[in-house]
């Protein structure tokens, strides 16, 4: 299989869990194809459907409706030694990490190539070459209560790619970490995509965590793919109110209208930022090129690659004559903006 290939497709997959109080249908009607090689982020919120879509991908939990094919099989059509073949390509982490509590770090990471058969000494040399890559060679001693998150978390990796799987799933991983650390360990997934060509799947429901690392992204919403694309085309341009949502945040600047519009009784004009200008210089080029400071009222921008993407919104200068030059500097700059009262 070669790099740009889809490694994984869900083809018209669904999931329901039969429980006492009825069906819960978790997941209906999914396609999804993630590219060998790729970082494919999947986004939604609280209870979309992402940790039974992960574990999905990797049959901890078998789909009620259509497939998961890996690498040109499908799950469905295996024998189970052949599902478990497939799961060792699949590494795991998750937001908990669920280290082993009574093992050091180098048996914890040795634990899956235990289960797998393999001789002790090259077990080892595994997993000490793996906690070096995380950057722990000196802790193998230590058992996971003396580590923090952030470190706890790179165990948890050099674990999940013990077995040197193609594919790595990431259900929520830096969601119990601070900002620094979650940056971190969001560098580290890319070293590991970039430099073993592992594909790695991220689940999110922070659309920061897609922007830092991510080439596609599905949203979910509501146990269906809302949306999904190169990271660039969905964020500069979401075609869902979900999309919308989680990547302007509550991007309707009406909902700012109490606080935006309690004083004063210029005109405002909102801009809109699609992607293909950065803004900072868009309103420093405006000040410096048009001599009249605007004030701005209000501000929902996303860099992405460089380029913004949202919307803000400026108060008008009083003089008549210096707002249309401001509208004159936007038309002339092709920024499209409209006014609003
Ligand atoms: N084993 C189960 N039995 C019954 N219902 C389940 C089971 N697992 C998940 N569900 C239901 O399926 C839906 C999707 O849950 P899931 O855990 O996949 O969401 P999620 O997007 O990961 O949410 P979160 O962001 O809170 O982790 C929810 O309604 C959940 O209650
Ligand atoms: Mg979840």
């Amino acid at each position: 299989m070669a790099k740009g290939d889809n490694i994984i497709r869900l083809v018209n997959m669904g999931k329901a869990f039969h429980t006492s109080s009825g069906d819960v249908v978790a997941l209906d009607d999914i396609n999804l194809d993630i590219k060998e090689g790729s970082i494919q982020g999947i986004i939604g919120l609280s209870g979309a459907g992402k940790s039974t879509l992960v574990r999905c991908i990797n049959y901890l939990e078998i789909p009620t409706s259509g497939k998961v094919i890996f690498e040109g099989k499908s799950l469905g059509d295996l024998s189970d030694k052949e599902v478990r073949e497939a799961r060792r390509n699949m590494g795991m982490i998750f937001q908990q990490f669920n280290l082993l509590d009574q093992r050091n770090l180098l048996n914890n990471v040795t634990f899956p190539l235990e289960i797998a058969g393999v001789d002790k000494k090259q077990a080892r040399e595994r997993a000490m070459e793996l906690l070096k890559m995380v950057g722990l060679e000196e802790r193998v001693k230590n058992y996971p209560a003396q580590l923090s998150g952030g470190q706890k978390q790179r165990v948890a990796i050099a674990r999940a790619l013990a077995t040197n799987p193609k594919v790595l799933l990431c259900d929520e991983a830096t969601s119990a970490l601070d900002p620094k650390t979650t940056t971190q360990i969001l560098d580290l997934l890319k070293k590991i995509n970039e430099e073993m060509g592992v594909t790695v799947i991220v689940i999110t429901h922070q659309m920061s965590v897609i922007e830092a690392i991510c080439d596609s992204v599905a949203i979910i919403d509501h146990s269906h793919i809302a949306e999904s694309g190169p990271v660039s085309e969905v964020f500069n341009n979401p075609k869902t109110e979900i999309g919308r949502r989680l990547i302007l945040g509550d991007g309707d600047a009406d909902s700012a209208r109490p606080v935006i519009f309690g004083e004063g009784g210029n005109k405002k004009i909102r801009i809109v930022f699609d992607g293909h200008s950065a803004h900072q210089p868009i309103i420093s080029d405006m000040t410096l090129s048009c001599k009249i400071p605007v004030n701005i009222l209000f501000a929902n921008t996303k860099e992405v690659e460089g380029k913004a993407v949202g919307q803000m919104i400026i108060e008008l200068p009083d003089k008549e004559e210096d707002a249309d030059k401001i509208k004159q500097y936007l038309r002339t700059n092709d920024i499209i903006f409209e006014e609003v009262d």
